[in-house]
């Protein structure tokens, strides 16, 4: 099969983003499917770093066709944006397909979502305000306004002016806030749909001559499994499905049509927002991986909170998406621990359980039962191999894959393309 669907296996942020860029060398069709610019990769090659919100990371690559599929929600503002600092890196964004099915981010899903977000108080989501679950909100009740129609002049005036009353009055009336001019919002986005338009198509076609034609398919994740708003730690969780499933509807491919199913990991775990996390750390040591990994939002610079690797939760997440494989991230921030410890099961009201729970204040009361594991003290940042690794860091792999009864295909020991320890490869 000639397709690789790159998911993230815990709360986002896993290192999606190298693990694509990686991948999309070898693929001819790089796809984004689900979310917006709520998602942050950065990609290192040859010291310069790029950040992606919304764009497929293929874009680094000259000739790969990189689409934007049906199932995001698209933010022209951030969309021309990004381009024009990707330009400026000397990058070219011709080879870029928008879906005209995408649901269009318009300025009052950004409001209502930081309104919204004021108002929940202490109940706050800790989203990332650009508008996402607003505008799938939209699209769920069946008046959002998609980018095919933002083409077409007067059904997009007409469409937006009924939502903007709406919203005006939402705003205005629950949130006691100002509305939108409609005029103003109208005029700006004919001129960025002037911009966009040459590439908007209708991309599942691309998508299917692809996969018929035997070429390599690369679908990209952003967020996580634990953000799925079915599947995650609801309501602390994002508006789309950012698990394999989300791929097949949100890119038009049928299920048969995924090939490996890669989980991302980090060798500990990362949590930006709001909700439960039972390995959190509140010491020191939690403090060391922050610093190490560098573990602030792409996004938002927020500080990410950290904790040990939680394998009740990643054995969860592999069983939803039918993983087929892992890939090991941030290997290199355990250096220097003396032990490290992996998450093997709970304690739950006196009870040790060994499935993560669905129901959040079940999920709360979880104590972790930790494995502990020698650390290693080598740098190991320039290991190519996996044989090279130092004994205790192959331990800790070995007991990974054992728990969760998968192979772990990739180990990344440092930020740049060139740190990865490829296992096995994947197209
Ligand atoms: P939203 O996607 O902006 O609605 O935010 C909902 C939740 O998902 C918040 O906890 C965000 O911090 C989280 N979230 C959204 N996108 C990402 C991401 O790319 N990485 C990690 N967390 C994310």
């Amino acid at each position: 099969m000639p397709s690789v669907v790159v998911i993230g296996a815990q709360w986002g942020d896993e290192g999606k983003g190298k693990i694509i860029d990686y991948l999309a060398g070898q693929a001819k069709v790089v796809v984004r499917s689900q979310g917006g610019n709520n998602a942050g990769h950065t990609v290192i090659v040859e010291d310069k770093k790029y950040a992606f919100h919304l764009l497929p990371s293929g874009v680094l690559y000259k000739d790969k066709v990189n689409i934007i599929s049906n199932g995001v929600v698209f933010d022209p503002e951030g969309f021309l944006k990004e381009i024009e600092i990707l330009q400026s890196q000397g990058v070219d964004t011709s080879n870029i397909k928008i879906d005209e099915r995408v649901h269009v981010i318009f300025p009052y899903h950004k409001k209502i979502d930081a309104l919204e977000e004021e108002a929940r108080g202490d109940q706050q989501i800790g989203t990332t305000k650009k508008g996402i679950g607003p505008c799938y909100m939209d699209k769920i009740e069946r008046s959002g306004i998609r980018l095919g129609e933002m083409l077409d002049k007067e059904l997009f005036k007409e469409r937006l002016f009924y939502q903007v009353d709406r919203k005006n009055k939402i705003i205005e009336k629950i949130y006691d806030s100002q509305g939108f001019d409609k005029e103003e919002i109208f005029n700006t986005y004919c001129d960025y749909a002037e911009k966009i338009k040459q590439y908007v198509t209708d991309t599942t076609v691309i998508v299917h001559e692809a996969l018929e034609a035997g070429d390599k398919v690369l679908f990209e994740g952003a967020q996580g499994t634990l953000l799925d708003i079915d599947l995650g730690t609801y309501p602390y969780v994002t508006s789309s499905h950012p698990t394999s499933g989300g791929f097949c509807v949100g890119a038009g491919v049928g299920p048969n049509r995924l090939g490996e199913i890669l989980g991302i990991v980090k060798a500990y775990t990362t949590r930006v927002g709001h909700g439960p996390f039972p390995t959190e750390l509140f010491n020191e040591t939690g403090d060391l991986i922050r610093e190490k990994g560098n573990e602030y939002g792409t996004t938002t610079r927020r500080p990410r909170r950290c904790g040990w690797f939680d394998g009740v939760m990643v054995k969860y997440t592999a069983r939803v998406n039918g993983l087929t494989g892992i890939s090991l991230m941030l290997l290199d921030v355990l250096s220097g621990f003396e032990k490290i410890k992996i998450c093997t099961g709970y304690e739950m009201d006196g009870k040790v359980i060994h499935h993560f729970p669905a129901n959040l204040k079940t999920l709360g009361r979880c104590k972790p039962i930790y494995e502990e594991l020698d650390g290693w003290d080598e740098d190991i940042t320039n290991i190519e191999r996996y044989e090279d690794l130092p004994l205790n860091a192959r331990k800790y792999i070995d007991r990974i894959e054992d728990y969760l009864g998968l192979p772990v295909k990739m180990v990344s020991v440092g930020p740049k393309r060139s740190q990865t320890i490829v296992r096995e490869t994947l197209f």
